[in-house]
């Protein structure tokens, strides 16, 4: 069983990302979706899901625990050396719902104290931990006193791809980028723009989406240091991806008021590998007639942070209300947008971008 999150918000997408990848899922709650599935599964998620933030994998059956005594005895009872390599650190996340357990951080304590009891049972309590590995991480639901034990088989949030080397001000998270590239729905070879580009996440997520490159395809992953690991198999889903990638260019047109982002962003979409899917341009959306041709598609993140002026920011949005003829997707945390996009407020959906709170504005 896999438990696979995501930005909140966007779990329908999420869905159909999985369901892409022939994987089904079964039970979504809130920014949680539960698939079928084991590791080689969720090596599959791990590499090409481009929406989800972390994949766990759960490491026994749901068990009753109403003491800490029960909570010891089922730590003790998981197959650690299944993954948990020699010298690797464990951290310990609760998450506690209507429970008689009732302290995160005192079943933290009797977790982390079985795991090292396990150990010492098992004849490793010389287990130095080695600084230069990663921690392993455990996810323990305590959900009206059912215990659930999840390993995190991503390791770093799975929105941190591998291409950013910098970023401009307020740049979106990867996997919302996808989301929102994913919430246009647009024919690949039909033109997509960008008016206020800044680092180019957007762009360069429909770059890969459109060129078929997996998301994971050159980062590290938690369940690489796991003992059950199979690596071949692991580096035939790899070649395969990335002999799945299309070489066929692609119109993306991406505009920003501000040239510095130019070299910044180009050395993003190179090291994705889709710098020549993009045109860029600088350009201030509210100096020139827009000239977008008519079968474009819209999806941008236009500025929206405080130190704005908000007579600015009107004019920005006031400017994309202008263009929603064609199909647009926006995100923005500007609380002024409703009265530009008011039809579009009804599909909206709210999300966060890090810990901002945003919405987003379909057209369709
Ligand atoms: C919220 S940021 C976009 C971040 C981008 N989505 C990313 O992931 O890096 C908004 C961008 O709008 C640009 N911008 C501000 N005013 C503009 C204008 N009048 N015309 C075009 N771009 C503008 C800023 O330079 C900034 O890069």
């Amino acid at each position: 069983m896999l438990l696979i999150t995501c930005p909140y918000g966007l779990s329908s997408i999420l869905n159909n990302d999985i369901k892409k990848l022939w994987h089904k899922s079964f039970d979504t709650f809130d920014t949680w979706t539960f698939v079928d599935g084991w590791l080689a599964q969720a090596t599959h998620i791990n590499l090409s899901s481009r929406i989800a933030n972390k994949v766990y994998l759960r490491t026994h059956e749901p068990s009753l625990c109403t003491n800490f005594d029960d909570l010891f005895d089922l730590t003790t009872s998981i197959d650690r050396s299944q993954y948990i390599s020699k010298g690797h650190g464990v951290s310990i996340k609760v998450h506690l719902r209507q429970s008689i357990i009732d302290s995160a951080s005192s079943s933290q304590s009797i977790i982390h104290k079985a795991i090292m009891t396990s150990l010492t049972w098992s004849k490793e309590a010389t287990w130095d931990i080695d600084p230069d590995l990663k921690a392993q991480s455990l996810f323990v639901v305590i959900n009206k006193n059912v215990c659930t034990i999840y390993i995190n088989t991503s390791g770093d949030s799975l929105h941190n791809r591998w291409y950013k080397d910098a970023t401009g001000d307020a740049p979106l998270k990867e996997n919302l980028a996808a989301a929102l590239i994913q919430l246009a729905n647009r024919k690949y070879s039909e033109p997509l723009i960008d008016p206020c580009c800044g680092s180019w996440t957007l762009c360069i997520e429909a770059a890969m989406l459109a060129k078929n490159v997996a998301p994971g395809l050159d980062r590290y992953f938690a369940f690489e240091q796991f003992p059950c690991f199979d690596k071949p198999s692991f580096e035939v889903l790899r070649e395969k991806a990335e002999s799945s990638i299309y070489s066929k260019p692609y119109p993306i047109f991406w505009y920003d008021i501000d040239p510095e982002m130019i070299e910044i962003a180009k050395k993003n979409a190179k090291n994705a590998g889709v710098e020549e899917a993009i045109t860029f341009e600088a350009h201030d959306i509210l100096d020139t007639e827009p000239s977008y041709p008519n079968n474009a598609t819209i999806v941008s993140n236009p500025p929206y942070w405080i130190r704005l002026p908000w007579d600015s920011l009107d004019k920005i949005h006031e400017e994309f209300a202008q263009k929603i003829s064609k199909k647009t997707v926006i995100i923005t945390g500007y609380p002024g947008a409703k009265k530009y996009f008011p039809y579009l407020a009804r599909s909206n959906k709210n999300t966060k971008n890090g810990s901002e709170e945003v919405k987003i504005y379909l057209s369709k």
